[in-house]
């Protein structure tokens, strides 16, 4: 089925019902995903990105429902990412006559995953290339999320391909933000912008300014997974904006581990002590937790609680992926504690806290520890934990 953004414009690319993880292991992707790529029919026939290789022959079908791939004159590679360029090496064997244009950093990206010899038209922004009624405006978007990244604006129909940038892991029956669940959107386009963008939050905010700067008409945005923002497409726009000031929220997330329920049973107290000062939360146990999930949960969070009891002197080997990401990922303006049971050495909550530290949160309150099982003051304890905390986040907020 042919899917047209406008008279001349389609998406080509490939929907991911199964993918359940992205990067490897390292992204859970609960709704699967796309691969989108666009075609552009103009004086030129233009391809902006490809798909994931395994998916090739999906775009290959598309295009060839509209016209004979060899008869592209451009493809733009935006990014150099597998999912997005995977499908190169087959285009150029297909589509002779192509050009294939880069941003500045991309024609050394594409080189050192392919190791081919083609010729590549590098292009800075501000460059434009004329197609026929439209033109291609290139706007490079280094770190957004990889050196290479770029974005390729379409004049005329004012369409944005922004690769990456606006995207979410969203496997779909229809193709546009007005056609899908929107809570389910957002929710996804969260969870895109805080397990792989959050660490360039202030490369989001200046990249906006630049293109709010430029004062183009913007009729969609198709993003290169999930769905295109026809629908107000500046929400998506907004939202980034909201996400990348990453202002402090007066919510908090404990999240923890356990081995015989004493810091299950102490999580659960000093979330009662933040419920009787009123602040909202959420409790999760790490080990039964999605990390990309707990990592949306920590980024909505002003105030992130980790308990975690000692063992082999240190932590449970659930939480120590969810603070090494927690360091990677640079988040700001929250606050920090910790809590955990033990039984001789007592080391987790210290640890804890130097993670929680070196990720960049202000500890809010020493830490919390109860040897053996909690009796009832040491539950009182964690209740007046708790309420000391939320104390804190009222303060800051
Ligand atoms: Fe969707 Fe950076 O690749």
């Amino acid at each position: 089925m042919k899917v047209e953004l406008v008279s001349g414009v389609y998406w080509v690319g490939a929907v991911d019902w199964a993918v359940r993880r992205f990067h490897g292991f390292e992204l859970s992707t609960h709704h699967g995903t796309t691969y989108n790529a666009y075609l552009i029919q103009d004086r030129l026939n233009v391809l902006v990105d490809t798909v994931w290789t395994p998916f090739q022959e999906v775009l290959l079908g598309h295009i060839r429902e509209i016209m004979d791939p060899a008869d592209l004159d451009l493809i733009v590679l935006n990014h150099a990412e597998v999912d997005h360029s995977g499908t190169i090496a087959r285009l150029v064997e297909l589509c002779p006559k192509a050009r294939i244009v880069v941003s500045r950093r991309g024609a050394e990206s594409i080189p050192g995953h392919y190791h081919k010899m083609w010729k590549l038209e590098a292009v800075e922004t501000g460059k434009r290339i004329p197609i026929g009624n439209n033109e291609l405006l290139f706007i490079e978007a280094p770190m957004l999320h990889w050196p290479d990244s770029m974005f390729t604006y379409l004049t005329g129909h004012a369409i944005l391909m922004p690769n990456d940038a606006f995207g979410q892991h969203y496997a779909t029956a229809f193709r546009f933000n007005d056609q899908v669940d929107e809570t389910t959107l957002i929710e996804e386009a969260l969870k895109y912008y805080v397990n792989i963008l959050t660490p360039f939050s202030d490369r989001v905010t200046r990249k906006i300014e630049e293109w709010r700067g430029l004062n183009l008409p913007l009729r969609m945005i198709a993003p290169s997974h999930g769905v295109i923002w026809r629908a107000n497409p500046g929400q998506i726009v907004d939202r980034y904006l909201e996400w990348a000031a990453q202002k402090t929220s007066r919510q908090a997330v404990v999240i923890f581990d356990t081995m015989w329920n004493a810091t299950a049973r102490m999580a659960d107290a000093v979330a009662e002590g933040l419920a009787e000062a009123g602040i909202p939360h959420k409790v999760f146990h790490a080990a039964l937790s999605d990390r990309n999930d707990l990592l949306v949960e920590i980024f909505k969070a002003g105030l992130v609680v980790l308990g975690s009891c000692t063992f082999n002197s240190g932590i449970l080997p659930s939480l120590a992926p969810v603070v090494e990401e927690l360091h990677g990922l640079r988040m700001k303006h929250k606050l920090g504690a910790a809590f955990g049971s033990y039984g001789w050495s007592g080391e987790s909550v210290k640890m804890l806290e130097g993670r929680l530290q070196e990720a960049g949160l202000t500890i809010a309150q020493p830490g919390l520890r109860v040897k053996w099982q909690p009796s009832d003051e040491d539950l009182q304890s964690c209740r007046q934990f708790g309420r000391a905390l939320a104390q804190k986040l009222i303060e800051s907020t």
